[in-house]
């Protein structure tokens, strides 16, 4: 096997990566859609983990079917990347019926909904991505169409406008957000069935990424494949791009499969390290220590320090460094643990005590 190894120097850290460009970021990259179509499963049966989302929903629409009623109306919930969209496919292809997409920020006026709601077929499926992003006047005219399968609409303008109903078909509302708590009670109420979608495990992610190569053709080994999943923050979207990249890499040193050290190689020059971590990440808990002694730091501050927003340090950085227990929502702010000084190669600072006990043991209030 050919080991030549490409020359170091033409590469740069990347320190200045925005968050669409990280190697990591869970957000769609363009001109990865199509590869990320053919990736999807298609049925519950190939949609791996979200094992408790999955078992009640496939009860929820046996029901359905068996009533020859359409699905209640479901939210999905949970960091990004986790396969909101691949489900809501999944659940339309099983109850046999269409799907229509589109997403809160699209839709810009109550007029754009009801276009959408209007050319519905009898147990469609409208699904809705970050749908807490939707205008309010646009919210106001799912109520209605959730709970009564029917719309008003004011037609006319000053005294001679009047109100007319239109009514729907009945169709399956599915709205997936990464943050819940910011939807409106009115409109979280109307859902039926509420599904919280968890960071996938390691040992899931190597089944996803398996499959994926599969489906690429790309020879990879188990522990190849691990390696992958282990550095990709529990994000199937994550772990199928840095696949591709791995790829990259196996193919130029001529490799005919990808196995763990290939993988490790190519993730360690891609400066993602062997917990997922990228710049970013030791960045944001580097400042907290730094600046912040270990924190707590208020949201808003950390994020004008590090210059990302705050919702995307609260949407995407956070939920995987919080699993990792490296860092911690408390009132006062967020603060790094033992845990991340250990991961950075940082000393934690001694805690507030006696000198006696300071020789023996760090405790809880280093971690603030
Ligand atoms: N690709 C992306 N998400 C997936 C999942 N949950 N199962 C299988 N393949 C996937």
């Amino acid at each position: 096997m050919n080991e030549t190894y490409f020359d170091d120097s033409r590469f740069d850290s990347g320190d200045d990566m925005d968050f669409e460009n990280r190697i990591v970021s869970t957000a769609y990259t363009p001109g990865s859609d199509e590869a990320e179509v053919s990736l999807r499963p298609r049925h519950m049966e190939d949609y791996i983990g979200q094992d408790k989302a999955k078992e009640n929903l496939k009860v929820y629409i046996e029901a359905a079917k068996l009533r020859g009623d359409s699905l209640d109306h479901v939210l999905l919930y949970g960091p990004p990347g986790l396969g909101k969209t691949t489900l809501s496919n999944i659940i339309a292809a099983e109850m046999g019926v269409s799907i229509r997409i589109t997403s809160g920020p699209a839709i810009e006026k109550p007029g754009d909904l009801v276009a959408l709601l209007t050319n519905l077929n009898a147990g469609d499926v409208l699904f809705i991505d970050e749908i807490h992003r939707m205008p309010r006047t646009v919210e106001e005219i799912l109520y209605p169409a959730m709970e009564d399968y029917a719309v008003d609409i004011i037609i006319g303008k000053g005294p001679s406008a009047r109100s007319i109903r239109i009514d729907l078909p009945k169709f399956t509302l599915i709205g997936a957000t990464t943050r819940a708590g910011q939807l409106t009670t009115p409109l979280r109420d109307r859902f039926g069935v509420l599904l919280k979608l968890e960071l996938y495990t390691p040992e899931q992610l190597a089944l996803i990424v398996k499959r994926s190569a599969a489906i690429l053709g790309i020879p990879i080994s188990d522990d190849g494949a691990y390696e992958v999943a282990s550095r990709s923050r529990g994000t199937p979207r994550i772990a199928n791009r840095l696949l591709k990249r791995v790829r990259d890499f196996a193919q130029v040193q001529r490799k005919s499969e990808i196995d763990a050290a290939t993988a490790g190689y190519a993730l360690d020059r891609l400066e993602i390290d062997e917990l997922g971590l990228d710049n970013t990440d030791r960045r944001m808990m580097e400042a907290i220590i730094k600046f912040y002694n270990g924190g707590p730091v208020g949201l808003d501050t950390l994020a004008a320090t590090i210059g990302e927003e705050a919702i995307t340090i609260e949407d995407v950085y956070e939920p995987y460094l919080m699993q990792l227990g490296f860092i911690q929502r408390t009132p006062r702010g967020r603060c790094v643990t033992r845990l991340a000084y250990e991961h950075l190669g940082m000393r934690p600072p001694l805690p507030p005590t006696p000198p006696s006990e300071q020789l023996h043991f760090f405790d809880d209030s280093a971690e603030c």
